[in-house]
C-alpha cells in the first residue's frame, strides 16, 4: 500500500511538475519520495534553484514561507497547513521592535524559525547549522539574537569577543531534554557517542561529543567510526540512521523528543497535493516578502 501510493506521487511529481521538498524530520515514507531531504539551510538554497514550477514543502510553515520567498513565482504549497513552528510564534514583531529600539546599536541575528513579519525586522538569519559561521562573519560586535535561547546561548560560549542579548525562546521538544536523560542514556549505553541539537540547553549541549544541525548530526554518524550513537534531536533522525547504517545502532536520547508539528504531514497529505486536493498554497504580501527576504538573502550569501 505504501509502496503503490509513492509510486502514484512520483508520477503525479512529474506530471505537474513538481518538486517536493522534505526537512530531515519528515517520516520515512516521505523522505523516499521527495526530490531533496535536509536540514533548513540546505532546504532554503534548494528552494532557490529547483526548476520546477510547483513545490510541496513537507516540513513547517516557516519553511514553505522561506519557499515562497525566495522563488515568488512558483507555486509554494504546505503539505499539511497545521504544521507550525511554536518556537516561530513565541514573540510578536511589536515587541522585538521595542528591544530594538532600546538596543540600536545591535545588530538583529533572527533564527530562520520565525515568522515573516518578525525577519522584516532581522539584519540576517541563521539556521542551526549556519549560525556560528554568520554571527562571527557579521562586522557588528553587537547582536540580538532571536527567538531561540539555546542556540543562542551556544553561538554565544563560542563568540565570546562579541556582546550577545539573549531571549527566552526555544524549541519545547529540545528544550525539555535534561542533563539527567543524558546521564541516563549514556548508563544505558556507555560505548555510545552522544550527538545533540543545539536547541537543546546548555546543560544537555556541554556533554556531546558532536554538536550540529540535523543533517550534520547525520552526515556524523554516517561517517564515524564509532558503532553506537545517542541522537539528541527529533526521533525521526534516529529512525532514518538506522535505515541508512544498519550495521550500526541508534538511541533515541529520550522518548519525549518528539516534535507534534512535524509529524502531522503524512503520504497521503503529499497525495493529496498533488491531485490539487490539499495542502495550503502559500500567499504573502508582495511588500511583506520584499522587506523580509533580505535577512534571507543575506543568510544564503554568508552562510554557503
Ligand atoms: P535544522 O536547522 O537542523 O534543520 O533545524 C530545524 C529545526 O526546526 C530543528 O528543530
Ligand atoms: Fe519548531 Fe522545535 Fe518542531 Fe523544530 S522541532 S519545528 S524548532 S517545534
Amino acid at each position: 500500500m505504501i509502496k503503490e501510493l509513492q509510486e502514484e506521487i512520483l508520477k503525479l511529481k512529474a506530471q505537474t511538475d513538481t518538486c517536493i521538498l522534505a526537512h530531515s524530520y519528515m517520516s520515512e515514507d516521505i523522505c523516499e519520495i521527495a526530490d531533496f531531504t535536509g536540514d533548513s539551510f540546505a532546504l532554503s538554497l534548494k528552494a532557490k534553484t529547483a526548476p520546477q514550477k510547483n513545490v510541496i514543502m513537507c516540513g513547517v510553515r516557516f519553511m514553505a514561507e522561506t519557499v515562497k520567498m525566495l522563488s515568488p513565482q512558483k507555486r509554494v504549497l504546505l503539505a499539511n497547513p497545521q504544521a507550525g513552528c511554536p518556537m516561530a510564534e513565541q514573540f510578536d514583531a511589536d515587541y522585538i521592535s521595542e528591544i530594538k529600539k532600546a538596543h540600536p546599536d545591535y545588530a538583529v541575528v533572527a533564527y530562520v524559525n520565525t515568522t515573516a513579519r518578525l525577519k522584516t525586522l532581522a539584519d540576517v538569519c541563521v539556521t542551526s547549522s549556519s549560525a556560528l559561521k554568520i554571527c562571527r562573519a557579521i562586522p557588528a560586535q553587537n547582536i540580538l539574537f532571536i527567538p531561540d535561547i539555546n542556540l543562542g546561548t551556544y553561538v554565544k560560549e563560542r563568540i565570546p569577543e562579541k556582546n550577545f542579548i539573549l531571549l527566552q525562546g526555544g524549541c519545547p521538544a529540545h528544550a525539555k531534554i535534561k542533563r539527567e536523560d543524558v546521564l541516563v542514556a549514556k548508563k544505558a549505553h556507555p560505548d555510545a557517542l552522544f550527538l545533540v541539537h543545539p536547541e537543546c540547553r546548555p546543560e544537555t549541549v556541554s556533554l556531546a561529543d558532536y554538536v550540529g544541525s540535523t543533517s550534520g548530526i547525520m552526515e556524523y554518524a554516517e561517517k564515524s567510526q564509532c558503532r553506537e550513537f545517542i541522537i539528541g534531536t527529533e526521533n525521526s533522525i534516529v529512525q532514518h540512521l538506522q535505515f541508512k547504517c544498519p550495521d550500526k545502532k541508534f538511541y533515541p536520547l529520550s522518548k519525549e523528543l518528539v516534535c507534534n508539528d512535524m509529524k502531522v504531514t503524512t503520504l497521503v497529505d503529499v497525495f493529496n497535493c498533488l491531485k490539487g486536493e490539499g495542502g495550503e498554497e502559500i500567499v504573502m504580501d508582495g511588500n511583506l516578502v520584499a522587506s523580509a527576504v533580505k535577512c534571507i538573502n543575506a543568510m544564503l550569501e554568508l552562510g554557503e
